[in-house]
């Protein structure tokens, strides 16, 4: 677990843990011991740690922080290098983070590669640096920089790790060369100095003013997190109490959060991200298929989505063939996609060198015979199946034999897509969440007919355009949009039966959501919903009126319809399920004539109003989601829980302190919610959403553990 070689007067330990070094409770033992073993060694006289392989350590190990903890703690272990007398220099390379930081801030000196990384992301899974980070970095930075690097997480590369003093040197090459020269040249050099543990905080006569400063900035950007504002408090602590009380604090509180319901889900949510990535389909999974190399794409369609998804793949050093059918469109595709690049590099998102780059990569066209040798087609043209089939007929025709052609839809059936042409192993969806260049979550789906290796490869696509990719199995809606679907319905309902809209956006916005669903629709506007609900009765013969209360036998509500019908548009009109101060104003009001429309809609279809709980506005729109998610399960939509849990989190900005619907559903209890869907089933029978799933039921009857349904083992809970 910990290399020890001598190298003339200098003790080299290389901590030996793939694949990130994590100090596990063997590395923490393996570590004490090589250090005692230098510090008796007399011929030793300088120590250098560092990590074997692609990194330094990159913290503690996680999957070890539901179990009992063993002796020696990281603190115990780290605090053996600041005492002794010859200098211990960390060389850093790759990512050094969390306790791999803390371990470098007691030894006396640190050296990093140009391109290694630096930080504390504790706050990410909700603890903060819990072995001396929140009171030593201080020390050396000033409370300002400590603040702002704890209180984010953000990884910082080593020359500005440099600037802050967090370094003492950058170097390139080989890190136990450079480790070792580094060490003989201070070999004799007092360390009095270099103990952080005698320094004092440099604007630590600011520390109420910088403290509260970060407190009303984490409230705000963290909303409902605990651990920012816990973070807040203990780095102030570094400034106003001597380090030995500090320490106390960072304790105390690092105790507290541990124990919290918090971070467990954000420990879930930290390893739900990359289990998605261990994708199946029948037929193959990621171990199996192989991705294909993709170098030159299209998107055809240069509208919102469009070019969103050609700013990805621009990012990402593809090359983009952006086709529309006429000039003008295409100009302002071209335009858009300009002014997102330009717009990310002046926030300095995006590199100035990226972004040159990738105008030499976009090829803008209106030819289809230009699209007939890039490896990837993205269709992002309306949802419109027979045009699709059309397109994807087409550059079935002229596209090479190895071209994959995807469509960014959001609720087409890929199947039906696919048999618009003769390489139906080779159609796939790549469905992006508006804005496409922004939102996270990619969801990838396969038909029938799908081969493993085009799963393989749009999984792979995802990941290098830095997209957290889900893949799923075709249906209506797929995982995202068919599981939040009743969630929308029953917002109507809501409000049909007697809640305010922002009696149900704040029932919603106290559980962690960013939005509730009636500031949303605002958002997108009220003619979207009213327009897609009229399509799909028409699509199934039906003309709706007013008073309409079923479609083809379920409960449907034609509010949106009302709303449109008295001009209240959302956001755009100044009005919308809220008054907004102008046309396209942000600011939400609650609005007493919404109130009198709903009334009087009510009246007209004949609906009983009457008092709704919290608990009742909570149960409906979270336990018809939560039911539909175990549908997705129990057909194979989704391969795991994870998948509908990192679906939510970075498609629809899930709170990660909640870890996801199906994570939140355990927490609550299987048995429990069972039993509300029967109740909610039997009160509205009518609205087969509440029909309960039977794996649910399978699940709730057994008491199965979560760790036996989701892709994982019970440390990850
Ligand atoms: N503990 C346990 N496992 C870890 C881990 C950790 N700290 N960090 C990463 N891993 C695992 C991942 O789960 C993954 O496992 P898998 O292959 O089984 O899925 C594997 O290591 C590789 O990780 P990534 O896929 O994330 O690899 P990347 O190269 O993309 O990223 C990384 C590397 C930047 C180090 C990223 O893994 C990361 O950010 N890790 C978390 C770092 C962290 O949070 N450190 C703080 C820990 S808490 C702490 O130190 C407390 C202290 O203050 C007391």
């Amino acid at each position: 677990m910990v290399d020890y070689s001598v190298h003339g007067q200098v003790a080299v330990l290389e901590v030996n843990n793939p694949p990130v070094n994590a100090f596990s409770h063997n590395v923490r033992v393996g570590l004490d011991r090589s250090i005692d073993k230098a510090i008796k060694d007399t011929n030793v006289k300088a120590i250098v740690i560092c990590g074997k392989g692609r990194t330094f350590p990159a913290g503690a190990d996680i999957r070890e922080f539901d179990q009992p903890h063993k002796e020696p703690s990281l603190t115990l272990v780290f605090e053996k290098l600041e005492k002794t007398t010859k200098p211990v220099v960390a060389a850093i390379h790759g990512t050094c983070l969390g306790g791999g930081l803390e371990c470098a801030l007691f030894c006396h000196y640190r050296i990093a590669q140009k391109t290694a990384r630096v930080g504390f992301p504790e706050v990410q899974i909700g603890i903060l640096p819990g072995a001396a980070g929140t009171q030593r970095l201080p020390r050396l930075t000033g409370l300002h920089v400590a603040m702002d690097m704890i209180t984010s997480g953000r990884h910082i590369f080593a020359p500005e790790a440099l600037k802050y003093g967090i370094i003492d040197e950058m170097f390139t090459g080989d890190v136990i060369n450079a480790g070792i020269k580094f060490a003989k040249s201070v070999m004799n050099k007092p360390l009095e100095d270099r103990c952080l543990m005698n320094k004092t905080v440099k604007d630590a006569d600011q520390a109420d003013q910088i403290a509260d400063e970060f407190m009303s900035l984490v409230k705000r950007k963290y909303k409902g997190f605990e651990a920012p504002i816990d973070c807040v408090k203990a780095v102030k602590a570094s400034a106003t109490l001597p380090y030995r009380e500090g320490l106390k604090m960072e304790s105390r509180l690092m105790q507290k959060l541990l124990l919290s319901g918090q971070s467990a889900a954000q420990r879930y949510a930290f390893f739900s991200e990359r289990a998605v990535s261990r994708w199946k389909m029948p037929g193959g999974n990621f171990q199996t298929a192989k991705p294909l190399p993709i170098k030159s794409t299209a998107v055809i369609g240069a509208g919102t989505m469009g070019t969103g998804i050609a700013v990805c793949l621009l990012n990402a050093g593809y090359q983009v063939y952006l086709l529309e059918q006429n000039q003008k469109f295409l100009e302002n595709g071209v335009k858009t996609i300009r002014g997102i690049i330009e717009g990310s590099v002046r926030l300095g998102k995006t590199p100035m060198a990226v972004a040159q780059k990738a105008a030499t990569l976009l090829k803008p066209t209106m030819k289809y015979e230009d699209l007939a040798d890039v490896d990837l087609v993205i269709e992002a043209v309306y949802e419109n199946l027979s045009l699709k089939r059309e397109i994807f007929s087409k550059l079935d025709k002229l596209c090479k034999p190895t071209t994959l052609l995807c469509s960014n839809t959001s609720s087409l059936d890929i199947d039906r897509i696919g048999t618009a042409t003769k390489r139906g192993d080779k159609v796939a969806g790549m469905h992006f969440f508006a804005p496409a260049y922004y939102m996270r979550l990619l969801e990838n789906i396969y038909s029938t007919q799908t081969s493993p290796t085009t799963a393989a490869t749009i999984m792979d696509v995802g990941r290098k355009i830095g997209k957290v990719s889900v893949l799923v199995k075709s249906c209506q809606g797929f995982l995202a949009n068919r599981m939040r679907g009743p969630f929308a319905v029953e917002a109507y309902f809501l409000l049909e039966e007697g809640s305010t809209p922002q009696e149900v956006d704040s029932v919603m916005e106290n559980l962690g959501m960013p939005m509730g669903p009636f500031k949303t629709g605002d958002l997108s506007g009220l003619d979207i919903g009213y327009k897609i609900q009229t399509e799909l009765a028409k699509s199934k013969g039906v003309e709706l009126s007013v008073d309409s209360k079923f479609l083809m036998g379920e409960r449907i509500s034609t509010l949106t319809r009302t709303m449109y019908d008295n001009g209240r548009l959302g956001r755009k009109t100044g009005k919308g399920w809220y008054r907004y101060e102008k046309p396209g104003g942000k600011l939400a009001t609650p609005d007493e004539e919404v109130r009198e429309i709903i009334k009087d809609h009510c009246k007209k279809a004949g609906i009983q109003r009457r008092n709704i709980s919290t608990q009742e506005i909570l149960e409906r729109l979270m336990y018809s989601c939560i039911n539909e998610g175990f549908k997705i399960l129990e057909e194979g939509v989704a391969a795991t829980p994870e998948d509908i849990d990192i679906s939510w989190i970075y498609g629809f900005s899930w709170p990660k302190y909640l870890g996801g619907p199906m994570y939140y559903a355990n927490r609550i209890g299987l048995d429990k919610i069972y039993q509300r869907i029967c109740y909610y089933h039997e009160n509205f029978p009518y609205s087969s959403h509440w029909i309960p799933s039977r794996l649910l039921l399978k699940l709730s009857e057994n008491k199965v553990p979560m760790s036996q349904w989701c892709s994982g083992t019970d440390s990850k809970l």
